[in-house]
């Protein structure tokens, strides 16, 4: 990303030296390529989301977790690895200077996913104490993808990491079942439906040794017909000849061999049993010995959720275990799985539209005429501390504006605030979907409004 300090200030120099001059609409500075300003009313879709995901991890004991939007480089060269998509072409990068002159300059990262933040704040705080941790996170994340409908620069994540020594069961297949059918659970409470989740174990570090070696010798005598990135893959880490996307590579990527054929006892037993306990909780699946994930930390059990409603971009999320995760960053032997969803991708395919998950106004306060403005945010403050969403008008607005405008923002009653309502403390309560009106003394009124929500 260059030296951003000195262009800020080389462009503070133009305009100084230019002064103000009228904006013309291709100078308007726009949300870059890739990130995108969400708006309501479709943040309420967002927050309904949020919400949901916080009582149903809560139920399974989630806790939320929140790492820094940047890291060392390192973090994620080595989590992730440095031949997948995301280390090799897709991460925002830059050259931090270092604060004194004798220290070196430090290569920094936005992270491009949270899995590796979340393992390496475990180890530096040392959460291994407390046994099991089942973490969760919100939150924005950057890669550097070509953008498409469901694929963004600035996308943002949603997701849970159970992560603790052998002994605290973070090994057992129940872990692995649990967070699955806590996905499934999500899903269905949110509304969403026709999606499919696709399983698959891509075994331990030796299994995927043979494996790799394996699609080695089998890539040896086509890779010379592939695409520049799989010639070096080929060699490097065959396993992510997989990521491929040119179309004509994929007939010899079909042929190549499949890691189902290379799991070892334990890890086929492993599978064996997260198969059984997810089918007796009675949550679908399609085996998929495809499946091998984009990021080079996972091991045995690797799964995405599909929809087919999303168009290219169809995964809504994505996971697996990584027992080896930890280690690789320089910490204790510690088992984890997790997963992210995509919220961007997850709220496209929410079957709920943002209108029916907003709350209105439950009314509209019209003070009418001057000083009336005084008492209108008296009694606003009341209402609202019952929890009743109130919006204030203004009391040189007519009668007829204030109607209007309670009616135009959706909100269920006009309250008028006149004088004379003042004066008696009784108020007029106008429903604006009915036009009928009724008096309400002013302690009843958070009742009146209330008995309708
Ligand atoms: P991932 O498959 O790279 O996994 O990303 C998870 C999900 O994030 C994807 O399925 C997709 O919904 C969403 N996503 C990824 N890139 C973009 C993008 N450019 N625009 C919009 N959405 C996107 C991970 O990130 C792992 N950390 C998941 C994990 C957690 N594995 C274990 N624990």
């Amino acid at each position: 990303m260059g030296h951003p300090q000195s262009a800020v200030s080389q462009h503070t120099l133009l305009v100084r030296t230019t002064g103000p001059q009228p904006t013309t609409n291709d100078q308007m500075i726009k949300a870059i390529r890739g990130t995108r300003d969400l708006l309501p009313p479709d943040t309420a879709l967002w927050n309904f989301v949020e919400k949901t995901v916080g009582e149903v991890f809560g139920a399974y004991n989630f806790q939320e977790i929140r790492t820094p939007i940047f890291e060392a480089t390192e973090l994620f060269a080595r989590g992730v690895g440095e031949e997948t998509d995301i280390v090799s072409k897709e991460m925002f990068t830059w050259e931090d200077r270092g604060r004194a002159q004798s220290e070196k300059n430090q290569l920094l990262t936005l992270r491009p996913e949270n899995t590796a933040g979340v393992v390496r704040a475990y180890i530096e705080h040392n959460l291994q104490q407390r046994g099991l941790n089942k973490l969760y996170y919100i939150g924005p994340q950057f890669r550097r993808e070509r953008p498409q409908k469901g694929r963004y620069r600035q996308f943002y994540q949603i997701g849970a990491e159970v992560i603790g020594p052998a002994s605290s069961g973070s090994e057992s297949p129940m872990r692995d079942a649990e967070l699955l059918e806590m996905l499934a659970t999500l899903l269905d409470r949110l509304g969403v439906t026709g999606w499919t989740l696709e399983l698959n174990s891509i075994g331990c570090a030796a299994d995927r040794a043979r494996y790799n070696e394996a699609l080695r010798q089998a890539l040896d005598p086509v890779k010379d017909k592939m695409c520049g990135d799989c010639q070096r893959r080929a060699v490097t880490n065959p396993l992510r000849v997989f990521d491929c996307k040119v179309p004509e590579d994929q007939p010899i990527i079909e042929q190549l061999p499949r890691i189902s054929e290379y799991l070892d006892e334990p890890c086929r037993q492993h599978f064996g049993q997260v198969k059984e306990i997810l089918t007796s909780a009675g949550v679908p699946f399609t085996l998929n010995d495809r499946l091998v994930r984009g990021l080079d930390y996972y091991t045995r059990t690797a799964f995405e959720f599909t929809h087919g409603a999303l168009g290219a971009q169809n995964a809504i999320l994505g996971g697996g275990r990584y027992d080896g995760l930890s280690e690789s960053l320089g910490g204790p032997p510690v088992p984890g799985i997790g997963f992210a969803i995509g919220e961007d991708r997850l709220v496209m395919s929410l079957g709920k539209t943002a209108e029916e998950v907003s709350r209105k106004p439950d009314v509209y306060i019209a003070p009418l005429g001057a000083g009336m403005n005084k008492e209108a945010i008296r009694l606003a403050r009341e209402l609202r501390r019952h929890n009743i969403v109130a919006e204030l008008g203004d009391e040189t607005f007519r009668l007829k504006k204030s109607l209007e405008t309670g009616s135009k923002l959706g909100a269920k009653y006009a309250l008028i605030v006149g004088e004379n309502e003042v004066s008696t403390g009784v108020f007029a309560l106008k429903n604006l979907a009915t036009g009928e009106q009724k008096s309400v003394a002013r302690n009843e009124l958070a009742g009146a409004i209330r008995a309708s929500q």
